[in-house]
């Protein structure tokens, strides 16, 4: 930013100067600096305004412009206006702001968005409003097109067609569309991984169509709303990230007994059969964190009841679990059972304080759900979700640890849409919106979404000092700020373990980083023994480790099947016992930067990106944090010889700590291991086995030093659970190493922060020497140590 350009006054002049311009559709003379510009032509205005460095954002409306808020972008990020700068030719009206620019033509109001170098992104660009509205641009140097959330499809969206319409959909396939979430954002990477993201902030029915109908055009219609979008200029693929959180929010840090192993089943039907999975899970020695209840803990399923017989006395059982270190999560679905009169104080404070939605013609509208007839609150008004957030006292007062917001699409059985009816009225108040009356066809994708807000806001106010945790299944855009995610009732099948990981790396790249699918498959043929091994062996590298399964189908713990398999799957969730501290470091990162934990291997590594149309081995492999890439067998049912492609040359094996001599390695699956690799210059930080993260491990923290360039690696440590770290208590240290000609260094930059970790010193093992590899220390908070370990 230039100084004089943030002369307030200066930009004030020229905003009115602009908006003059607007009203007589006459240029401004000379260059100027404003901070929003308006045009209009024919009926249609057109503004654009640029809320940060890099971004850009377009507003479209007939007659006037649409109403400015947001279920995604909070107010306080829209209201930022950089200073654009305006040059005039003709009538092309040049707008640039820090590190991005626009063309618009003012008679035709078609716009062209470049990145900081003037290299076009989007072009061409237009909207026009017919049932609804349509826009339309050219996707420049787009090759790959990743994002929208959970979408099957291909990994890579270019080619395909996409609708946004938040479904419950059992079983999908590759083929199912529109599926769970909505997540109207998307990032174009072109060569050496040229990245740029567009984000439409609507929340009505969409299609989003990349080069499908029309090569090279991205078209999307969509059936009401306001045309808002934001570009965001990259310029590499974690740049885009970043602006897209800059924009929607950064997920809060989790406790970190959410990135243990979690145990679910629907359902785990009486307190004796919740303890005994407790029991066995500890007997087996397999570390986990959670246990979850699914809807018959419930009596007769209504939400916010428990079933007094089969669970006499959920406290006891909460906080016996505990002791074994595991946390109850308890699912609490949206449908209130439509059950006046029957002492069902769930139905009774909401129909008391009318929080239901209701048809058009004032009466309740009751759907069909679990529980038989329900109604459903009216998530759109901020009263409503503060009375849902209340709903939590007695759960949390119990000792319940988190909450499972299912079926908020929301889903409605027995009726052909599989959700309520679009003419249900909503009545907006909140946020910045003008209060109003709307219908569900605006509010349907946002329901679930405002859900898990309701549910995060309403934890966080009656445990303000406890990192809340909810699992949503529906949501819109930014409701990474409240919950995590999983991908829904996938299939045991080797066809869906491979499509969530990429449903996972989508997610990932759609804001969603805390996600996860339900391991060993939901529905269907129950998995063999061997599925559930490989699940097990992926799973315990994604974000959210969730095993979970469908109803009267055959037990699918991971005890399941016969020792030889049972003891491959304890050594894959000790692994990710073992690797909690870089696990945590990576959560934390992705708070702070919205970066996502698990990711293509090009978020990491752009140049696989060089040749066109390949994707470097990002389609099958894929990285945790900046150190790990996991690279499971492109056909893990026939499990071949298969090649792994590496970013570059020297990487490491995992598992034995090899340094391989190429740059790819070809590969002969052997069951007992999945392949992973860790980049050369990698500083892993890993721990003692503990069964659960409510365990403190005892002894030395390992560093595993991984030679090579850039080396290094971060340390990331707070007291898991509380929002203390927010207030100084944490530990965040950069490591880094050094080749020496006899050795190396380690170089322990200053601690920052005031948390005292656990440990008690340090274990360094040096891998890919001969000679001496390991090496105890006392605990560094600074300063260097020397190595010698070359033969
Ligand atoms: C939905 C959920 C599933 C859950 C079931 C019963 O189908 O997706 O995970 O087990 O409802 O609550």
């Amino acid at each position: 930013m230039r100084p004089n350009k943030a002369d307030p006054h200066r930009a004030g002049l020229a905003g009115a100067v602009a908006l003059l311009a607007a009203l007589s559709g006459a240029p401004v003379a000379h260059a100027e600096t404003v901070t929003r510009l308006t045009f209009s032509q024919a009926g249609t205005v057109l503004e654009v305004t640029a809320p940060a460095a890099g971004i850009m954002r377009v507003r479209l409306g007939r007659g006037k412009l649409p109403e400015d808020a947001s279920w995604a972008v909070p107010a306080a990020t829209r209201s930022v206006h950089l200073p654009l700068e305006v040059n005039r030719s003709g009538d092309i009206v040049h707008l640039s702001a820090p590190n991005i620019s626009a063309r618009i033509n003012r008679r035709t109001l078609r716009a062209e968005i470049l990145d900081a170098s003037g290299k076009p992104l989007l072009t061409d660009l237009a909207g026009s409003h017919e049932a609804g509205f349509r826009l339309r641009g050219k996707l420049a140097g787009a090759d790959h097109i990743f994002g929208l959330g959970d979408k099957t499809g291909t990994f890579d969206r270019k080619g395909g067609a996409y609708t946004m319409w938040n479904s419950d959909t059992y079983k999908f396939t590759q083929a199912t569309d529109p599926l769970y979430k909505t997540i109207p954002f998307f990032m174009a990477v072109g060569d050496r991984g040229r990245a740029y993201g567009v984000f439409l902030d609507n929340t009505w029915r969409s299609t989003f169509d990349f080069g499908k109908t029309e090569r090279d055009v991205l078209a999307i219609s969509c059936e009401g709303g306001p045309i808002d979008y934001y570009v965001m200029s990259g310029p590499a693929p974690k740049d885009v990230l970043q602006q897209y959180a800059h924009l929607t929010g950064k997920p809060p840090l989790m406790p970190q007994w959410s990135l243990g192993f979690q145990q679910s089943k629907w359902s785990y039907k009486t307190d004796a059969e919740v303890r005994a999975i407790a029991q066995r899970l500890r007997s087996e020695r397999l570390p986990a964190d959670v246990v979850y209840m699914d809807i018959d803990y419930q009596d007769r399923a209504r939400p916010f009841t428990v079933n007094r017989n089969t669970f006499p006395d959920v406290r006891k059982l909460a906080s016996d679990l505990r002791g074994q270190g595991l946390r109850l999560v308890l699912i609490t679905d949206p449908h209130i059972a439509n059950a006046p009169g029957q002492d069902y104080a769930a139905y009774d404070s909401g129909a008391a304080q009318d929080m239901f939605l209701k048809l058009p013609n004032g009466q309740h509208y009751s759907g069909d759900v679990w529980p038989g007839a329900a109604v459903f609150p009216d998530f759109s008004r901020a009263p409503v979700r503060r009375w849902w957030g209340d709903l939590y006292t007695g759960f949390l007062a119990d000792g319940v640890a988190g909450f499972w917001n299912d079926m908020n699409e929301p889903s409605i059985f027995n009726v052909a849409s599989k959700t309520m009816p679009l003419d249900v009225v909503h009545r907006i108040d909140s946020d910045d919106f003008t209060a109003r009356r709307t219908t569900h066809a605006e509010m349907h994708n946002v329901y679930g979404q405002l859900n898990s807000r309701a549910t995060y806001e309403g934890l966080t106010r009656l445990q303000p000092d406890v990192r809340p945790f909810v699992l949503t299944r529906a949501t819109y855009a930014g409701g990474q700020r409240y919950a995590a995610t999983w991908t829904g009732d996938n299939a045991s099948s080797w066809q869906h373990l491979k499509m969530g990981i990429h449903q996972l790396l989508n997610l990932g790249m759609s804001g969603f980083s805390m996600a996860g699918n339900d391991v060993g498959g939901y529905a269907g043929e129950p998995p063999s023994p061997e599925l559930l091994t490989r699940w097990i062996q992926v799973g315990a590298f994604t974000p959210l480790f969730r095993a979970h399964s469908e109803t009267n189908r055959p037990d699918q713990e991971p005890w399941i099947g016969d020792a030889a398999h049972v003891d491959i799957r304890r050594r894959a969730i000790s692994e990710r016992y073992r690797l909690m501290p870089y696990l945590y470091a990576a959560a934390e990162e992705n708070s702070r930067t919205g970066i996502p934990m698990m990711r293509p291997v090009f978020l990491n590594f752009p140049q696989v990106l060089a040749n066109g149309d390949r994707l470097g081995g990002s389609e099958d492999q894929f990285m945790l944090g900046g150190d790990l890439l996991v690279a499971p067998s492109p056909t893990m049912e026939s499990p071949g010889a298969y090649k792994v492609e590496l970013p570059g040359k020297g990487w490491y094996n995992y598992w034995t700590g090899q340094r391989l001599a190429g740059k790819d390695e070809m590969v002969t699956p052997d069951s007992a291991t999945l392949p992973v690799y860790v980049r050369p210059g990698a500083i892993i930080p890993k721990q003692p086995l503990v069964q659960s993260t409510a365990i403190t491990p005892e002894g030395r923290l390992e560093l595993h030093i991984y030679p090579g360039p850039n080396c290094q690696g971060e340390i990331y440590a707070d007291d898991g659970a509380s929002l203390a770290y927010q207030r100084g208590a944490y530990l965040r240290q950069r490591i880094r190493c050094e080749e020496t000609p006899n050795g190396m260094k380690v170089i322990f930059e200053q601690r920052q922060g005031e948390w005292k970790p656990w440990w008690t010193g340090l274990a360094i093992h040096v891998h890919g020497w001969a000679g001496a590899r390991s090496e105890l220390a006392p605990d560094m908070s600074g300063g260097v140590l020397s190595i010698s370990v070359k033969e």
